[in-house]
């Protein structure tokens, strides 16, 4: 809806409006077909965080908080739930934040939307079939897979999992936020930094003493991933864990687009000092 008063209104969407929404449909990444995307970019968190805590036996783990900003559609903050961590999700878009409402608390079963992820773009397909293709989301059922992840563990799902809507570095500079999270997580968030140190010096107040880590996409940033890791133990963390390479992902990628775009993101993990 673009801005204005109600006098005013324009039931056109304006061209930022469409390409946030166009985004937020791509969310593809919640289907069966996207899984692989997930697990190669998700499964290395989630399993850092297992390795991390791993003295807290799982029933127990609700007491650890785990911060996602950048969260989007909430999809990693619901991993992280489902291991057994207490999570917030951090998302500064209304689109992603309504979406994901929907997608978290409006669901009744799994697979109930279908959406065509590049039925806009006509380039580079096969056929006009693959253009036209259709996924179901979401492949997951929330409710019914946060009620599984409650079964033997101290506090249920529903009460170790919320979202937060604003700017990361408003929402968790201030004293409020200082030292809760026992970790701060971050997927393909990094690199939305208009101001990278920002970033780092809010993740280091809301972090308490663990741990911060993250996958970042340097390609669509000015600094190099050296520069960018180097700028995180400057700003008080020494990093433990640095992959580059090891990952090799699409992001929403048609996977049988004649055109392929992989990311080779870098993971690391971060101890604040
Ligand atoms: C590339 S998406 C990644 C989403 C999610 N982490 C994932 O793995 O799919 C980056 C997200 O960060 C959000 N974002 C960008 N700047 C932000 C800020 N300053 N505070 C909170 N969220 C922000 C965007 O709206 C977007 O949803």
């Amino acid at each position: 809806m673009a801005s204005g008063t109600e006098d005013e209104f324009d039931p056109l969407a304006d061209p930022e409006e469409r390409r946030v929404i166009y985004s937020v449909l791509d969310s593809f990444a919640l289907s069966a077909e996207g899984k692989a995307e997930r697990a190669a970019c998700y499964d290395p968190v989630l399993e850092a965080l297992r390795a991390e805590f791993s003295h807290i036996p799982d029933p127990d783990k609700g007491e650890l908080h785990v911060l996602v900003p950048g969260a989007g559609l909430g999809r990693l903050v619901m991993g992280i739930c489902c291991v057994g961590f207490s999570v917030e999700g951090n998302e500064i878009s209304y689109h992603q934040l309504m979406a994901s409402n929907m997608i978290l608390n409006d669901i009744t079963r799994a697979e109930q939307y279908p959406l065509y992820p590049w039925a806009l773009s006509s380039s580079n397909h096969v056929s006009r079939a693959d253009q036209l293709q259709g996924v179901m989301i979401p492949d997951v059922h929330p409710a019914a897979a946060l009620e599984e992840a409650s079964i033997g563990k101290r506090m249920h799902a529903s009460e170790r999992m919320s979202m937060s809507a604003g700017d990361f570095c408003v929402v968790y500079k201030n004293a409020e936020n200082s030292g809760v999270y026992n970790a701060v997580t971050t997927v393909f968030f990094i690199d939305t930094a208009p101001n990278l140190i920002a970033y780092i010096e809010t993740i280091r107040n809301s972090n308490g003493r663990a741990q911060d880590q993250g996958i970042a996409e340097p390609g669509s940033m000015e600094l190099t991933d050296d520069e960018v890791v180097a700028l995180v133990e400057r700003f008080g963390f020494k990093i433990e864990k640095h992959e580059v390479g090891k990952i090799a992902t699409g992001y929403i990628q048609d996977p049988r687009s004649m055109l392929m775009n992989i990311y080779r993101p870098s993971f690391w993990v971060a101890r604040k000092q």
